[in-house]
């Protein structure tokens, strides 16, 4: 995203498709966690965010952005490396097509405390 567009408020945006939700267009820079949640889907995130509880699980059709070392670690230390994604350590820089694994809805939760911006 260049000055302008952000003095102008012409902020880029790209298209996230949800499995059985719909496509939606999300500011670029959303954390993927928040795309989902706007869009009313109710995907988990039951540490808030913090890439403890991987509740926050998705997998990617498309548009796969490369995984930063936190989540890395996460889920090598919980053994699912290449199995799922975190959510709330995505953002969103790209056209993505994703599947939402935990609905909070589905387990009987409330999704959990705010994931920071
Ligand atoms: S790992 Fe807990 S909200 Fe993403």
């Amino acid at each position: 995203m260049t000055i302008e567009q952000v003095a102008s408020g012409d902020m880029a945006t790209h298209q996230v498709k949800v499995e059985g939700f719909g496509t939606y267009e999300v500011e670029e820079g959303t954390k993927l966690v928040h795309a989902l949640e706007k869009s009313g889907v109710d995907v988990s995130h039951r540490c808030g965010g913090l890439a403890r509880c991987t509740t926050c699980r998705v997998t990617f059709a498309e548009g796969e952005p490369e995984m930063g070392q936190v989540e890395h670690d996460s889920l090598e230390e919980d053994g699912e490396l290449g199995n799922f994604r975190l959510s709330c350590q995505v953002r969103v820089d790209r056209n993505m097509e994703v599947s939402v694994l935990m609905r909070a809805s589905d387990k009987g939760w409330e999704p959990g405390p705010e994931v920071e911006p």
